[in-house]
């Protein structure tokens, strides 16, 4: 979403961004800026019909509720805009969000993939529009037109689940409602392709009254009016989010400045698993096997079982901790069943510790990943577990 540079100031005002890292934070085209953490797996499947899910972050100062619909993004009062965030960046790939908007007069409801560069693709969400489903992207922040924007109509879409995609390639970006195509935007269309959105974005869900009294007025026709705070509350439901990136990796980095796909570096593989750097890039452990992780340091992973493993993780000397190894599953499809199934936490001073994990619940589990010290190592087991 891109308004009017008054309401993004005053959207940043609302949220001061503990999520962020935002684009405003560090443009990788005016200077050098952090690595972006990627998502190290092709697929994470995120179902908030069963609560919160620690992939994600929530807006300073914003509340998201979690019931059998999914997560409630609800304004009750002006001010309120909930909002969350991937921790992690995909390059290329697909989202699938199941969702409801809200409704209202000045209420939008958003999808918004974005970059720290920003580039950016949205679906965006306003019931009194006669076409309530706006599809837009923005290449490298250039906004010296608002011409993109396409609506589309669906029905329902505040009391009716549908699934709205991005499917994104280096060659073009598909929206899709419900399965169905709706926009192409091809690489040579968007500026001659300069300002395609090409760079590792992070997808971020908010539901914003754009129309409040404080907004300019450009802002306040956009979002259909001023809202009637009398409606409230105007809440957003999102059930499900399907996650695939194309190109899985432990961070992206910009090598240059031209904010160009063909610049960004993808960098794999646990190369900043462990401070010391010595900890090997990734392990392959069978069941019940025993692998070496650091110098001193190993994760045994023992009683792997259709409904269940369970992982110890040993750390001895001064000089290396594995500190908290918390342990994920997976289904063969590579989708995920079950996360944060383990957790140990080994004190790195001492150089004797030790601790076990609990045991795991996961449903056919082919493979397990285990978070050291927060970065990934991948495990992956001998066995097909069925
Ligand atoms: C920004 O986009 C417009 C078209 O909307 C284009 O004419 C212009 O060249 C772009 N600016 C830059 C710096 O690429
Ligand atoms: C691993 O150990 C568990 C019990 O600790 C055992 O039930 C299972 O069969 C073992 N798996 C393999 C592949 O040896
Ligand atoms: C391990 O997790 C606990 C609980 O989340 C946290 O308090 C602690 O700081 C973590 N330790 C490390 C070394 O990350």
């Amino acid at each position: 979403m891109r308004f009017s540079s008054n309401t993004a100031a005053f959207l940043a005002a609302v949220l001061p961004l503990a999520l962020a890292q935002t684009s405003t934070d560090c443009n990788p085209l005016e200077k050098t800026c952090p690595k972006d953490t990627g998502l190290n797996e092709g697929t994470l499947i995120t179902d908030f019909t069963k609560g919160e899910s620690k992939s994600w972050s929530t807006a300073a100062y914003t509340t998201i509720n979690y019931d059998d619909q999914g997560a409630n993004f609800v304004i009750s009062k002006t001010g309120q805009a909930p909002t969350i965030q991937t921790d992690f960046y995909i390059f290329f790939g697909r989202v699938d969000i199941k969702m409801k908007c809200a409704t209202g007069a000045g209420i939008v409801s958003s999808i918004v993939l974005e970059s720290d560069d920003l580039d950016e693709i949205d679906f965006e969400f306003v019931t009194t529009w006669p076409s309530p489903v706006e599809t837009n992207y923005f290449g490298k922040g250039n906004t010296t037109a608002y011409d993109r924007a396409i609506y589309y109509p669906a029905s329902n879409p505040d009391t009716t689940f549908h699934t709205y995609s991005v499917d994104w390639t280096s060659e073009r970006i598909n929206w899709l409602v419900d399965g169905t195509v709706v926009r192409t935007l091809n690489y040579g269309d968007a500026n001659g392709g300069k300002d395609f959105p090409q760079t590792p974005m992070r997808l971020k869900m908010g539901n914003w009254a754009a129309g409040a009294a404080s907004e300019p007025e450009g802002t306040v026709e956009w979002a259909g009016g001023h809202v009637n705070w009398a409606e409230a509350p105007f809440t957003m439901v999102v059930a499900s989010v399907d996650i695939t990136n194309a190109n899985p990796a432990d961070s992206y980095e910009y090598s240059d400045e031209t904010g160009s796909w063909q610049s960004i570096k993808v960098i794999k593989d646990g190369s900043n698993a462990d401070p010391s750097g010595s900890v090997p890039a990734s392990v392959t452990a069978s069941a019940n096997s025993t692998n070496t992780v650091g110098p001193t340091s190993s994760i045994s992973v023992t009683a792997v079982m259709p409904t269940g493993a369970a992982v110890t993780t040993t750390s001895q000397g001064a000089s290396y901790s594995m500190n908290n190894a918390s342990v994920s599953a997976q289904n063969p499809s590579g989708s995920m069943t079950s996360s944060v199934v383990a957790t140990t936490e080994v004190p790195g001073s001492n150089p004797t510790s030790s601790a076990s994990s609990s045991s795991t619940k996961s449903n056919g589990a082919s493979s397990l990943s285990v978070m050291v010290g927060g970065s990934l190592l991948s495990i992956a087991l001998g066995a097909l577990l069925i």
